[in-house]
Parts: structure tokens; sequence; C-alpha cells
């Protein structure tokens, strides 16, 4: 009865909450975009979600005053990036990724003076200082097209050792790989995996290539998280393991009302990710922060090598 109440309460606070952000978004000319791995209620309030590929070409062309960006902090940046002249707000300055993380300049630096004829491939989860030092950057929605259009046989990839292995398997250029991964879909196993596929046989595994090589191998389908939404939408298929972060189940259950999903295992949930909430966008809104810098340098080499990704078709 008191859990009843207490859930009802929150429902009540959201909806004020909701509210509250409408008045915001319309004072301010701001428009949320929230990345599929955010909390339902925030992936209910924003004007646009996406994965890292659509989410940043929305931020590119969006004619709003200001960005409200609900996801990670190498996407707000991107976003500040791509839309220099907007404001661009994020609902908690510490939600960032610890992928992105894993590679910084030096290193990067580094790898590039042992490979002088190696063009540098960067995953967008990257700093923008990295993205600086890079030829292009790339999305685990168009990373083969990515690396198909360079102009080189070497390539240098950062960070995503998973991602660079599945990758590779579609090219016969040389990779030199980074050695980041993503904690959290790393962390689905084999053993998970079986698990699942005992318990549930008439379903499909669908399967982020952020996944380590040997669960990605015995996915159904493997795709970015608008590749599996889409997959899962048009499937005749019933049943889905899902092998992507937690989050991406709000945008599943939308389009596939009476498919069912399991997530592959309880442990695929980006903290990171989970960090926004709806009273932060609110005071976001109302504060004008915490907003995301670039310098203008920095911002201008790193814009390069986004704007070469989205112009790839
Ligand atoms: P996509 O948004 O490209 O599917 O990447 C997943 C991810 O982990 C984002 O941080
Ligand atoms: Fe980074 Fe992984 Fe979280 Fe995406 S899901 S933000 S890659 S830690």
């Amino acid at each position: 009865m008191i859990e009843a109440l207490a859930v009802e309460r929150k429902a009540e606070q959201n909806e004020e909450l909701k509210e509250r952000i409408q008045q915001l978004k319309k004072e301010r000319n701001a428009i949320i975009l929230a990345h599929y791995y955010q909390r339902d209620e925030i992936q209910e309030v924003a004007d646009f979600r996406g994965d890292s590929f659509l989410l940043a070409q929305k931020a590119a062309t969006t004619d709003a005053d200001v960005i409200v960006f609900c996801g990670v902090h190498f996407m707000g940046e991107s976003a500040k990036i791509l839309a220099y002249d907007k404001t661009v707000l994020v609902p908690d300055e510490r939600a960032g990724c610890p992928m992105a993380d894993m590679v910084n300049v030096d290193g990067l630096r580094e790898l590039k003076k042992k490979h002088p004829k190696a063009k540098v491939v960067a995953y967008i989860n990257t700093s923008a200082e990295v993205k600086a030092e890079t030829d292009i950057c790339c999305t685990s929605a168009n990373s083969i097209k990515v690396i198909e259009s360079i102009d080189s046989d070497e390539i240098i990839w950062v960070p995503d050792k998973n991602l660079g292995d599945y990758v590779s398997k579609f090219t016969s250029k040389k990779m030199i790989i980074w050695e980041g991964y993503c904690n959290t879909h790393d962390m689905l196993t084999v053993k998970d995996v079986y698990e699942m596929k005992e318990k549930y046989p008439n379903a499909q595994f669908v399967v982020h290539p952020e996944c380590r090589p040997d669960v990605v191998k015995l996915g159904d389908f493997v795709g970015s998280t608008t590749g599996i939404i889409k997959y899962c939408r048009e499937s005749d298929c019933q049943e889905f393991i899902v092998g992507t972060e937690d989050g991406t189940g709000y945008q599943l259950r939308m389009d596939s009302p009476h498919k069912t999903f399991h997530m592959a295992t309880k442990y695929l949930v980006c903290p990171n990710m989970k960090v926004n909430n709806l009273k932060k966008v609110v005071r976001a809104l109302e504060t004008m922060q915490p907003q995301i810098y670039v310098s203008p340098q920095v911002a201008e080499k790193a814009r390069g090598s986004l704007e070469r990704m989205l112009a790839v078709k």
C-alpha cells in the first residue's frame, strides 16, 4: 500500500516536472535531445530521441537557441562543436563515459608517431581534444562505411577494441586498435547469452558491437542502437534477447508493444547515462547551467572530423 502510494506520488511529481520543462523550453527556445539509454521519463519529455549518430545530426541542424543534451559528456561536446553558436546544456556534468576517458591526446600522438602513414578514426565516444587529433569520427551506426571512405590502408582506431574487432572483419585495411572498451556492454558474457537462449528458445539475440567479440558472434543481428531498434520493429520474430543498454527498451516497447523483449542481463545499465533526471533538466533550463564549453581552437579542429563523418553516405 505504502509502496503504491509512493509510486503514485512519484508519477505526479514527474508530471509537474514535465509541465515545467515544457514551459521553460518555450521561454528559452530550447530543444531536448535524449540518447536511447536515458531514463524513460527523460525520453518521454525529449523532442528527439536517438543514438549517437542521429543526435549529432540533429544538433548540427536544429534552429533552437538552446540544446539540452541528455546523454553523456562527449555527446554534449559533439553538439557544441557542431552548433558552436548555440548554448548546450547538460543536466549533470558528472555524466561521463569511461570508454571516452580511456584514450588521451598524448597516447594518441605517440601512436600516430609510430604509424605516420595511418589515418585516425575516432569513435564519437572521445573527448573534443582527441577528436581534434583525428582524421574522421564514426559511430557504431556508420563505422564500416567510414572505414571504407578513407584513402589509406592503415587505420589507427580509438578507443573501442570491441567495435574495432567487429569492424576489422569487414575491411582488408590494417587496423591498429586501441585497448578501450565500454564497461557496460563489455559485461555481457557468452554464459549470460546461452542461459537466456535456453530460457527463451524462440527469441532472437540482437547485440551491439560494443559487446565482446565472442558475444557478438552469437548475434542473430548485430548493429548500433538504432540498427537494433529498426531490426526488432521490422522483423517477423516476436521475441528478442537484447544485448545492449537497458534504456533501449523504451523505444523497443514503443515501436512494438506486442513483442516481448528480454534484457540479456540485468547488468546492462550504464550508470553514467542514468545520472540525469527530470529535476536536473528543470534546473539546467532555469539556471542555464551547466553549459558545455569547448575552446574555439579545439572545436574548429574537432568539427572537421565530425563533419567529415556526417558527410559519409
Ligand atoms: P550508439 O549510440 O552509437 O549506439 O552507441 C552506444 C553507446 O554506448 C553510446 O554511448
Ligand atoms: Fe560510455 Fe558505454 Fe555508457 Fe555508452 S554505454 S556512455 S559507451 S559507458
